[in-house]
């Protein structure tokens, strides 16, 4: 079996890239190791950077999207008793949209599979021979059979947990890491948001945050302990729990409904360098992971997979690989910028552990700052909304 290119995983990194190509008219095969229903139904985190957005809406992917996704123009920032807004149009002429990444990911599994484009789900034992030749492959298991799937180029996008970063050389590979000593315990609940846009809140107690999904479900987070246990968190404690870090003096506060999913989310911001090695590309979380914070995960993985996608373009146009050398360099400029943000929001909004008093007040102080200085503001709304992506769309798409 052949390709021009084998993707592994098929989470909005590996599904994305398998789209655009498609629109520069590449090959791809795509290789994922859960079931469909798995990869559907998984809930992470649900905020879309206008580049998103438009890249989706520009190549065809975006109708649900613009039906159901929730535009924002601001987000609000709680603490002290107090919500103060920051106005992201104002500042930035930019907004964000509320959408679950698993409605992208059902949006462009729907695409693939409306053009009858290879994407095999289930597939088992994944593994990567030759990439430092011209002719890569990838073997695996499918439906009791092996195969063998050659390729020109191979895009590791498998997520953190993948095989195809550890597939790098460990004397090329440099990552970088902090774990964090705190955790999210996330909800949906069938409860109308009471707000029309995101609170985040930071409160002696710790952070919480308030969100949605749609006009009828709303989305909420609260910090709880690295070791923390689901078992520990009976849904009276998780909403009194909400009221207290959430409700501000105005009488705002979450409106309350049933439970319908809970998770535990590990805090890691971790990055890998260099993204490329010969012709196996690492692309979103297989290479990087930013702490739920900034809303930056997914918005990350687009980018690298459009910078990967225009680079394979130019290779196949006969340019050679002189664009696709640049992947690491290009990606890991925005990378870095949104790891400090994620990580500059993480710190500015938990309590510490064993906290130190002296944090929260400084704390307190920098979100006084950060809520009413129109240069902090303008800082934090155009790195929340995303920053500039000089990637030019596939040919044809206006
Ligand atoms: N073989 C095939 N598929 C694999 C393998 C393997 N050995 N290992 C992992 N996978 C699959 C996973 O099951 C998953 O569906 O690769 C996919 C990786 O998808 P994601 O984890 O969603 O990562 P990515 O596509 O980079 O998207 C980044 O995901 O974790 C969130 O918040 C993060 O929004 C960000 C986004
Ligand atoms: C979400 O809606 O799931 C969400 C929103 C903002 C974040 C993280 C998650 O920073």
């Amino acid at each position: 079996m052949k390709t021009q290119v084998a993707i592994i995983g098929a989470g909005p990194a590996g599904l994305m890239l398998g789209h655009l190509l498609e629109l520069y008219g590449i090959d791809s095969v795509i290789l994922e190791n859960r079931s469909k229903e798995y990869v559907i139904d998984r809930v992470r985190a649900g905020v879309l950077e206008q580049h998103v957005v438009d890249l989706m809406v520009r190549t065809g992917v975006g109708s649900r999207l613009m039906k159901e996704g929730l535009r924002h123009e601001g987000v609000h920032i709680a603490f002290g008793g107090t919500r103060r807004r920051i106005d992201f149009v104002e500042h930035t002429g930019k907004a964000i949209w509320v959408y679950g990444q698993n409605e992208v990911v059902l949006d462009l599994i729907d695409a693939r599979e409306a053009q009858g484009l290879p994407l095999h789900f289930e597939v088992e034992g994944v593994a990567v021979h030759d990439i430092d030749s011209e002719h890569p492959s990838v073997t695996y298991r499918h439906e009791g059979a092996e195969f063998r799937l050659q390729a020109d180029f191979i895009a590791g996008c498998d997520g953190f947990h993948g095989i195809s970063r550890p597939a790098f050389p460990s004397e090329l590979l440099r990552g970088f890491e902090r774990v964090y000593p705190f955790a999210w315990l996330g909800i949906l609940a069938h409860a109308a948001p009471s707000s029309e846009e995101l609170v985040y809140s930071l409160h002696e107690r710790g952070f919480a945050l308030f969100s949605m999904r749609t006009p009828e479900i709303t989305r909420l987070y609260l910090q709880c302990a690295v070791d923390d246990d689901i078992a520990n968190w009976p849904d009276e404690r998780i909403w009194s729990e909400l009221q207290v870090r959430l409700g501000t003096s105005d009488g705002w506060r979450p409106n309350e409904g049933e439970i319908f999913q809970k998770s535990l989310t590990p805090m890691r911001s971790f990055v890998a360098e260099p993204m490329q090695c010969g012709r196996l590309f690492l692309a979103g979380d297989a290479a990087h992971i930013v702490p739920p914070t900034g809303a930056k995960g997914l918005n990350l993985a687009v980018a690298d997979v459009r910078v990967l996608a225009h680079g394979l373009s130019a290779f196949y146009d006969g340019a050679g690989e002189r664009v696709l050398r640049g992947y690491s360099e290009t990606c890991l400029g925005r990378i870095w910028k949104a790891q400090r943000f994620s990580w500059w929001m993480t710190q500015m909004l938990h309590r510490q552990s064993e906290s130190v008093d002296f944090d929260l007040r400084r704390q307190m102080a920098e979100l006084d700052y950060v809520t009413s200085s129109k240069a902090a503001m303008t800082s934090l709304a155009e790195n929340y909304v995303g920053l500039d992506l000089d990637i030019p769309m596939p040919r044809g798409v206006e």
